[in-house]
C-alpha cells in the first residue's frame, strides 16, 4: 500500500522539484554539464527501455535524468503521456537498463606501479564494462595507502584521470592497527573502510595482521560505522614442498595444493571470535567484517552462514573467476589463472553458485589485480613463481551473465550482487539503484548479443594478454554507461574528459 502511494506521488514530487530547481538555480544546472565529460550534450533527458531493473522489479518505461540525478522513473502506461514534452529522449528499445556496477575490490596500482595498470586505463575499462563506481584497494600501488599522507598521494594520482567514480579503502597493518590516533587520522581523511591480510600479502609495505590487530581495528571502525575487509587465509602446512621440488610447478594442481581450503577455514574460525563482538549489544556494535573473494564453498561458507545467522555483522563476496573457471580445466602452464585463494574444482564452483543464488553470498567483486606480462606469463609456465591475480575489470558483467544464465540468474539478481549490496557495504546510499533521488549511474546492455574476446575486441585495461578471459565467447554487450548523468561510454567511444568523482566517507 505504502509503495503504491509513493509511486503515485513520485511524478508529482519530481515535477515540483524540477520547477524549484529551474526557478531557483538555472545557472548551477548548466554548470554541471562540462563539455567533454559526456558524449551527450544534455543535462536533462529521458532514457526509455522495455527492460529497466528497478528495486520494484523489471519494468517497461523510462527514467528521467536531471542534473546527474534520477528525477523520475515511470512505467510504460504513464510514459506515453509524459513523452510529449520537448525534453530529449534516448530510446534503447529492448536493451536492459540496470544500475551501474559498483566494484568494491579493484587494484589500480596507481601511483607507483602504473606500468601494471593506472587510474586512466583502469577506469576506462570500468566505463566500457558498465562499472560506474569502483573502490580501489590500498595495496599494489607504491606506497600502500595506510596513512593520511599516502592517501593524499592516491588522490593526487586519481584527480582528473578517472572516467568513473572512485573511492578508497585504507590499509590496516601492524604499524597502525594498535594506534587509534593513526587509525582515526586515516578514517578522518575519508577512506571508506579498511582492508587487512591474515597471510602474507606479497607486498613488502603491506604486512599481515594478527587477530589482535584485527580486533582493535574493528573496534575503531565500529565508531565510524565503516567495514573491515579481510583477506581470510591463514598459512597452514602446505601439502607440497615450498619450492615445489616434489611436484610439477607447471601443473595447476600443484599450486592448488599449496593453498588448500583449510587456509580459508582457519582464518574464518579466528575471525569469528572478532565478529561476535559486532552483534547488537556487543563490544564492537556498529563494526562490520566483510570477507573478500571467498573461494571455499564448503566449511568456510558453512561457518560464515552460521555466524550471520547468530547476528554477527558479516558479509562476503566471491569473484567471477571462481564462478567461471574450475581447477580441472586449467591448462598446464597457463599462469593467467593463478590467483589467491585459488580457483578450486568444478563441484566447489557449483556450490558457490548455489550459495549465491540462495543469498548466502552477498555480492560479487572483480578483484581485478593486474601486473605486467613479464611477471604473469612466465615462459616456463611455473605456477609457483607467477604473479597471482586475475584481470577482469571490463568483463565482469558479461562473465557473470554468461555463466550465470545457465543457473537461471535474473537481472534483478545481477543488480543486487553488483550494485545494491556493494552500495550498502561501502555506505553509498545515493548509488546502487535506479530509483528517484539516486545518482544517474546506469549501464545499458544487450544480454542476447554474443562476442568473442579475441585480439580484435577493444580491451581498455593495460595488459589484455594477461587476462584469463581472453579467447572466451561471452554474451552481454555493454552499449552505454552513464556516470552521474554523463554518458561516459557509448557506441564503443569514451567521453574525452575524465570527469569521475573522488568519493570520501564523511
Ligand atoms: C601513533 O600514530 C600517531 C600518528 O601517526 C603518531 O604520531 C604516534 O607516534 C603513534 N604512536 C605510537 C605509540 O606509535
Ligand atoms: C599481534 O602482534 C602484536 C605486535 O604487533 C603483538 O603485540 C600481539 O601480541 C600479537 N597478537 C597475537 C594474538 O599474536
Ligand atoms: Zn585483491
Amino acid at each position: 500500500m505504502e509503495r503504491t502511494l509513493q509511486w503515485r506521488f513520485m511524478p508529482l514530487l519530481a515535477l515540483i522539484a524540477s520547477f524549484l530547481c529551474v526557478f531557483f538555480s538555472p545557472r548551477s544546472y548548466q554548470a554541471t554539464l562540462e563539455s567533454g565529460c559526456s558524449l551527450l550534450p544534455h543535462d536533462h533527458y529521458w532514457i526509455s527501455s522495455k527492460r529497466i531493473v528497478t528495486p520494484d522489479g523489471l519494468i517497461s518505461g523510462a527514467v528521467e535524468v536531471r542534473g546527474g540525478i534520477i528525477s523520475s522513473v515511470v512505467k510504460e502506461e504513464d510514459w506515453g503521456r509524459r513523452r510529449r514534452s520537448r525534453v530529449k529522449v534516448i530510446d534503447y528499445g529492448e536493451a536492459v537498463l540496470m544500475p551501474g556496477l559498483i566494484d568494491v575490490h579493484a587494484h589500480l596500482d596507481d601511483p607507483g606501479k602504473s606500468e601494471w595498470e593506472g587510474f586512466p586505463t583502469g577506469t576506462r575499462a570500468a566505463a566500457a564494462g558498465g562499472v560506474t563506481t569502483l573502490i580501489d584497494m590500498p595495496l599494489n600501488s607504491v606506497p600502500s595507502t595506510v596513512s593520511p599522507e599516502t592517501l593524499k598521494l592516491k588522490i593526487e594520482a586519481a584527480k582528473k584521470r578517472i572516467h568513473v567514480d572512485v573511492g578508497f579503502w585504507g590499509g590496516l597493518v601492524p604499524d597502525n592497527a594498535l594506534n587509534s590516533t593513526a587509525l582515526e587520522a586515516l578514517l578522518d581523511a575519508g577512506v571508506l573502510g579498511l582492508k587487512s591480510f591474515m597471510c602474507p600479502s606479497g607486498i613488502n609495505d603491506f604486512p599481515m595482521t594478527n587477530i589482535s590487530h584485527i580486533e582493535k581495528g574493528v573496534s575503531v571502525l565500529a565508531k565510524y560505522r565503516r567495514p573491515l575487509l579481510v583477506h581470510a587465509e591463514i598459512q597452514q602446512e602446505s601439502l607440497i614442498e615450498e619450492d615445489g621440488s616434489d611436484s610439477d610447478p607447471r601443473s595447476y594442481l600443484t599450486y592448488l595444493k599449496t593453498r588448500p581450503s583449510s587456509w580459508e577455514e582457519a582464518a574464518i574460525r579466528d575471525l569469528l571470535t572478532v565478529t561476535e563482538n559486532t552483534r547488537i549489544g556487543g563490544s564492537a556494535e556498529g563494526g562490520h567484517v566483510h570477507i573478500v573473494h571467498l573461494s571455499d564453498a564448503d566449511s568456510s561458507l558453512a561457518l560464515l552462514k552460521e555466524a550471520k545467522g547468530r547476528g554477527d555483522s558479516l558479509s562476503f563476496e566471491t569473484c567471477p573467476h571462481y564462478l567461471a573457471f574450475a581447477s580441472e580445466e586449467i591448462p598446464e602452464g597457463d599462469t593467467r589463472f593463478k590467483c589467491a585463494p585459488p580457483i578450486r574444482d568444478a563441484a566447489n564452483r557449483e556450490k558457490l553458485w548455489e550459495a549465491l543464488l540462495e543469498g548466502d553470498i552477498d555480492m560479487l567483486s572483480s578483484d581485478h589485480s593486474p601486473t605486467k606480462p613479464e611477471l604473469k606469463l612466465l615462459s616456463d609456465g611455473n605456477f609457483l613463481k607467477a604473479w597471482g591475480g586475475i584481470s577482469s575489470l571490463q568483463f565482469v558483467l558479461p562473465v557473470t551473465w554468461s555463466y550465470g544464465r545457465r543457473h537461471g540468474v535474473t537481472f534483478e539478481q545481477l543488480a543486487s550482487w553488483w550494485s545494491e549490496k556493494p552500495s550498502k557495504l561501502a555506505r553509498l546510499p545515493y548509488k546502487g539503484a535506479i530509483s528517484v533521488g539516486r545518482h544517474a549511474d546506469i549501464v545499458v546492455w544487450e544480454p542476447e548479443v554474443e562476442f568473442d574476446l579475441d585480439n580484435d575486441h577493444p580491451v581498455h585495461f593495460k595488459h589484455p594478454s594477461i587476462s584469463a578471459y581472453m579467447g572466451r565467447r561471452l554474451s552481454g554487450k555493454v552499449l552505454s554507461t552513464f556516470v552521474r548523468g554523463n554518458l561516459v561510454y557509448g557506441e564503443g567511444k569514451h567521453a574525452s574528459d575524465a570527469c569521475g568523482a573522488l568519493i570520501f566517507a564523511k
